[in-house]
């Protein structure tokens, strides 16, 4: 029997596609293996957001053309968005490599290297439908983590924010039923299940490929699924704040399990540069929802995406996003430079910022962000939070967990947790990356409660 390997790159769309990749190799008896080196298939799921991204691949690709002469019976099967990008181009580039798969063909992935075997030639899957509905795969659960998973509500993206290759990659936005989505979720939860993540490129336009009689919005489907018995936390991911309704506003007020978490990008702290982006937003009405969100749900931890560099982005636009970053007061935030994507709109700009300015202003817009979300983290010193275990911490001997808010916490414990657990734990110290705590007592419910009024007040 062939085992396997997934290697996976970018973002929690990847990792997903990978769990559910895992499974249907799983179902076609081919067997999971730990161990890169010992893998006779290698699959290796691509990101191709940024230059860099696809850099990473391909030297990956590169060092693995020894190995494939050395063993005729080792497969290499490249799958995601850099193989949707690249198609053939990758097996000119790379003739070693034996299927390219795009994102919405990964359900294929087994048969089609069961085909590239039997007919002895490599084989690519990268035809873009813009009518594709996301088959569902109810998860096993036999890989990846026990107590929290993502599951899709949409697939693609129709907002052509001009420095951006999804749209290219992913295809067009098409929303999973309703149904659909309930029957995987309440599936997971009755597995044991407690962290709900909803993945889309854009959550809030969620149905708005569907006919206006049978629509359900994204406000909507949160509500149906934070009322699942037994889902102890519910968060989502991306929205673009262009679509960022009172209603999902609202939701924030309501829904006790919905996480104290927004990760709301804004790229940009110029109205001249977000309207080069295409994100048809202002500052103004960016504020205006932060504002919006921090009355429905206070304490709620904000975070973001930011560029540097964009084409045209001049000292004073780059100011006006620092002057952002200390308006809002992040608790975190991912900054990156500007990377021309093709066939991205923006290639047609030019990218007039030289690398070594682009480096100066992400360094500064980083040891900015980098004291916020320390001084962020800090506020929380003295509280108690409810945190979830997630196992022992990666740089010690402690555990680790998480909090609603979405920080990480490591603190010492005398028993092993199981993952999902939620106890209470005071906050003893902040560093930038996690939170350090000590455990109040054990977890038991109504002690729990009474370490959530406690947090609260
Ligand atoms: N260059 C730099 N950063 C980009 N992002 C998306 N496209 C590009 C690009 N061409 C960033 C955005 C987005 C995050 C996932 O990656 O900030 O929100
Ligand atoms: Fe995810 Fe975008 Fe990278 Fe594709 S290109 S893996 S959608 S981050």
């Amino acid at each position: 029997m062939l085992n396997f390997y997934i290697e996976t790159f970018g973002c929690q769309m990847n990792e997903k596609d990978s769990d559910l990749m895992d499974q249907l190799m799983r179902e076609s008896n081919f067997l999971p293996t730990a161990d890169i080196g010992a893998a006779d298939i290698l699959i290796i799921n691509t990101c191709s957001i940024r230059a860099k991204a696809e850099q990473k691949v391909y030297s990956l690709l590169g060092s693995l053309r020894h190995r494939k002469r050395e063993d005729s019976r080792f497969r290499i099967a490249v799958t995601g968005c850099l193989a949707q990008q690249e198609g053939r181009k990758m097996i000119a580039r790379m003739p070693h490599v034996d299927v390219v798969i795009g994102p919405q063909s990964i359900y294929d992935l087994p048969r089609l290297l069961k085909e590239a075997e039997k007919n002895r030639r490599s084989v690519t899957a990268t035809d873009l439908s813009t009518d594709f509905t996301i088959p569902s795969v109810l998860p096993d659960l036999k890989n990846g983590s026990p107590h929290k998973r993502f599951v899709t509500i949409m697939q693609g993206c129709n907002n052509y924010c001009t420095y951006c290759i999804v749209p290219y990659t992913r295809g067009r936005e098409s929303s999973r039923q309703v149904e659909d989505i309930m029957k995987e979720a309440r599936h997971l939860v009755e597995l044991g299940v407690k962290e709900i993540t909803l993945l889309g490129q854009n959550v809030n336009s969620y149905g708005n490929d569907q006919p206006v009689a049978n629509r359900t919005s994204f406000p909507e489907l949160l509500r149906q699924v934070a009322r699942i018995e037994g889902l102890r936390r519910l968060r989502f991911t991306t929205s673009n704040p262009k679509d960022l309704s009172p209603a999902l506003m609202t939701c924030f007020k309501d829904l006790d399990n919905l996480c104290s978490h927004f990760h709301l990008p804004v790229q940009s702290g110029s109205d001249k540069i977000l309207q080069k982006m295409n994100r048809k937003y202002t500052v103004e009405s960016y504020l205006d929802k932060v504002a919006g969100l921090r009355e429905a749900r206070s304490g709620l931890a904000l975070t973001t995406d930011l560029i540097v560099g964009f084409p045209g982005e001049t000292e004073k636009d780059f100011q006006k996003t620092m002057d952002l970053l200390q308006s809002v007061q992040f608790h975190s935030a991912f900054s990156f430079k500007y990377s021309s994507r093709p066939p991205a709109r923006s290639c047609s700009f030019q990218d007039d910022i030289g690398e070594e300015e682009k480096s100066r202003r992400l360094s500064i817009l980083q040891e900015r962000q980098k004291e916020i979300t320390l001084k962020r983290n800090q506020e929380y010193v003295g509280s108690i939070m409810n945190v979830m275990v997630e196992g022992p911490s990666r740089s010690s001997d402690e555990t680790s967990g998480r909090t609603d808010s979405n920080h990480i916490v490591n603190f010492p414990c005398p028993r092993k947790l199981e993952p999902g657990e939620i106890i209470p734990v005071k906050i003893t110290r902040a560093c930038f990356n996690t939170l350090r705590g000590e455990i109040l007592f054990e977890s038991d419910p109504t002690r729990l409660d009474l370490a959530r009024h406690a947090s609260m007040a």
